[in-house]
């Protein structure tokens, strides 16, 4: 069969080609390199109207035969997982496909043992140790569907998950260090069960062996489990066929609105993408180490820490810390360490540990580094200049890959070593992605040198199917805006070359560190501290992270210190969302400036929070437009 993997920019234009002019002859061929138990009977069934997208319709699968049980056959002693710990002093942990295979089955067991099933929703809610991908794996060996939430997510917000899902169980753990923080995953998770009267069991993995508490006919032990399985010789687990479009997970993501949306991917696409995706942008090759830093509460862990590279064979280093513990050369010494190829990483993280300035960088062998990925956010020149002179040392390429929760997988980016590059460029769109750019009235803007609202126009395997539990919000969010296109949220330029830069959303999602924080989640956040009367968030420039959070704050009781209300009010944004959605500034205002029919004008306050007092636009629409004055002079 021939390779999946694209070797020259010229067969990358052939390809793209041949994929545009006829996308089910193409995906059908990427599919044959895939373990399926049946063939599909139709490639793809697609409208975006309802919408309604099936690829591999009729096929049978499970993916984790094609992520476990097929390597064994002659790469059963590769190594698919390379752990690090948090504490440098810990040993590292080296697991072949062949424990992995074994780890997984057995876990599969215990599931079922604990009543999960087909269907079922799972929430797990852990630290980056290896058994979160064995628990991710098990969910879809018995074909129940994962909700994995990102250990740094609140108590109220997993109860909204685990109640939107309406899982029956929960794998979770003790606790686990980031940095030298404690974070108490059990406990949390314990405050967040009180509201979740659906979850019948939790499993609760040893990690960090702090106190717990463990409820009596709800919680067991992870390692008891796991023992009791090898004692009975429960170490294999047939995987449960699938049908090609049934769900695989659900992963929440942030908004316009104040509910994150459960995005659902299904079986077969989504794996055919994620691998596809993985073995073309980053050319991976057998015997490379590959180190992706997310994490797999985030999508980009879903598809290229587990799914994407496990599906390939590939070697996949996974890191439990934090970059800048026990100092800022953590990355370095992780790829000094265990001879990194491969390093996919994110602008912020980037950004910070370049202000930490290059003693970290300097005594650390970086020479095994081939490629460089860079996602969740425009990648700015300076942060891009430093990776590639400081990190690739001018070598290696760097593949600054665009995509979203929504697509399942990259969609556009260069190839390693194949598409030229331009900094801040996510560059060419992968075989068989259709971008379109559209003006407000939808459009098409047609030519090369010119900008609008990036859309899809085609599907591809990895779209989104549904938001769980509301198709509508699903078809109004993203395929009604503009008639038969997939709407990104993105704007984007083409530049003479045809050449792709994403310029950032243009709805009311923040990017704050490469995670997508909604404005009226931390609105409704805010607004639920007692001395709170109304707020407004917008994003503002970060240095570190991208964008940061300024909220502007109508107070009822002026009685108190600033500063301490400030605290107050931060502490209520962690305690509903979590620490990642804390107001960076906290502007209190007498009012706020707003349209005769009620609505906030955010743009005046996206300015004003930018710096650009000068240039407010048209302010004559406002109820009081002597708010913005006010707002301006004691701009922070
Ligand atoms: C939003 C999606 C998909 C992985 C992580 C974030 C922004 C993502 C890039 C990039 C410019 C990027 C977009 C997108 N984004 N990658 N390479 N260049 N912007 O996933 O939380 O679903 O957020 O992140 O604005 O819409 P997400």
């Amino acid at each position: 069969m021939k390779s999946l993997q694209i070797s020259s920019f010229e067969e990358y234009k052939d390809v793209y080609a041949y994929s545009v002019q006829n996308p089910e002859g193409f995906w059908g061929d990427v599919a044959e390199h895939f373990t399926w138990k049946k063939k599909w009977d139709q490639v793809l069934d697609w409208n975006f109207t309802e919408p309604q997208v099936a690829w591999f319709k009729g096929a049978q699968l499970n993916i984790t035969e094609n992520c476990l049980d097929r390597h064994l056959v002659d790469r059963g002693d590769d190594v698919a997982i390379l752990w690090e710990s948090n504490d440098p002093d810990e040993a590292f942990r080296k697991i072949t496909y062949r424990e992995l295979h074994r780890e997984v089955c057995k876990f599969a067991h215990v599931l079922t043992q604990q009543g999960a099933k087909k269907g079922d929703r799972i929430c797990l809610y852990m630290p980056m140790v290896p058994e979160l991908t064995v628990a991710v794996l098990a969910c879809a060996r018995i074909g129940a569907i994962h909700s994995v939430v990102f250990g740094g997510f609140s108590a109220q917000s997993i109860a909204d998950r685990i109640q939107d899902a309406a899982c029956n169980l929960v794998v979770t753990a003790d606790g686990t260090m980031r940095g030298n923080k404690e974070i108490f995953l059990k406990n949390i998770m314990d405050d967040a069960l009180v509201h979740c009267p659906t979850v019948e069991r939790v499993i609760v993995l040893e990690r960090s062996n702090s106190p717990i508490s463990m409820i009596k006919g709800r919680d067991v032990f992870y390692g008891e489990e796991m023992a009791r399985m090898e004692g009975q010789g429960l170490t294999d687990f047939p995987a449960v066929a699938m049908e090609a479009e049934d769900p695989l997970f659900i992963l929440y993501t942030s908004g316009s609105t104040g509910k994150p949306k459960g995005v659902v991917h299904t079986c077969a696409g989504y794996m055919v993408f994620a691998a596809y995706t993985f073995q073309n942008i980053f050319q991976y090759k057998r015997g490379q180490i590959y180190f992706c830093t997310a994490d797999i509460g985030w999508i980009t862990g879903h598809s290229y820490i587990v799914y994407g590279p496990l599906a390939s064979g590939a070697t996949n280093v996974m890191f439990e810390g934090i970059p800048t513990f026990p100092d800022a050369g953590r990355f370095w010494e992780i790829v000094d360490k265990f001879k990194v190829n491969i390093l996919y990483t994110a602008p912020t993280a980037i950004r910070s540990l370049m202000a930490y300035g290059l003693d970290y960088v300097k005594n650390k062998d970086l020479s095994s580094l081939q490629v460089l990925g860079s996602v969740g956010e425009p990648i700015n020149e300076e942060a891009w200049n430093w990776f590639n002179t400081h990190i690739g040392k001018g070598n290696c390429p760097i593949v600054d890959t665009w995509w979203q929760t929504e697509t399942g997988g990259i969609l556009i980016s260069p190839l390693a070593n194949i598409t030229p590059t331009k900094p801040c460029f996510a560059t060419l769109p992968l075989p068989g992605v259709q971008p379109m750019l559209v003006d407000e009235k939808g459009e098409e803007i047609v030519g090369n040198g010119v900008s609008g609202n990036l859309c899809i126009k085609f599907p591809w395997p990895g779209i989104i199917r549904t938001t769980y539990g509301d198709h509508e919000r699903c078809r109004t969010t993203y395929f009604a805006t503009y008639e038969n296109l997939y709407f990104t949220s993105d704007g984007c330029l083409r530049d003479e070359d045809g050449y792709y830069r994403i310029t950032g959303r243009v709805d009311d999602v923040m990017n704050i560190s490469g995670h997508r924080i909604g404005t009226a989640e931390v609105e409704n956040a805010i607004n639920m501290h007692t001395g709170v009367i109304e707020s407004a968030v917008v994003a503002f420039p970060h240095e570190i992270k991208g964008q940061g959070i300024y909220a502007y704050v109508i107070l009822s009781d002026h009685s108190h210190q600033p500063d301490q209300i400030r605290k107050d009010i931060s502490a209520t944004v962690t305690r509903i969302i979590g620490a990642i959605a804390r107001p960076d500034k906290i502007q209190f205002v007498t009012g706020l400036p707003k349209t005769r029919s009620g609505k906030i004008m955010r743009r005046i306050l996206r300015k004003i929070a930018e710096g650009e007092l000068s240039n407010l636009g048209d302010t004559s629409t406002l109820l009081d437009p002597n708010v913005v004055d006010q707002i301006k002079e004691e701009r922070l």
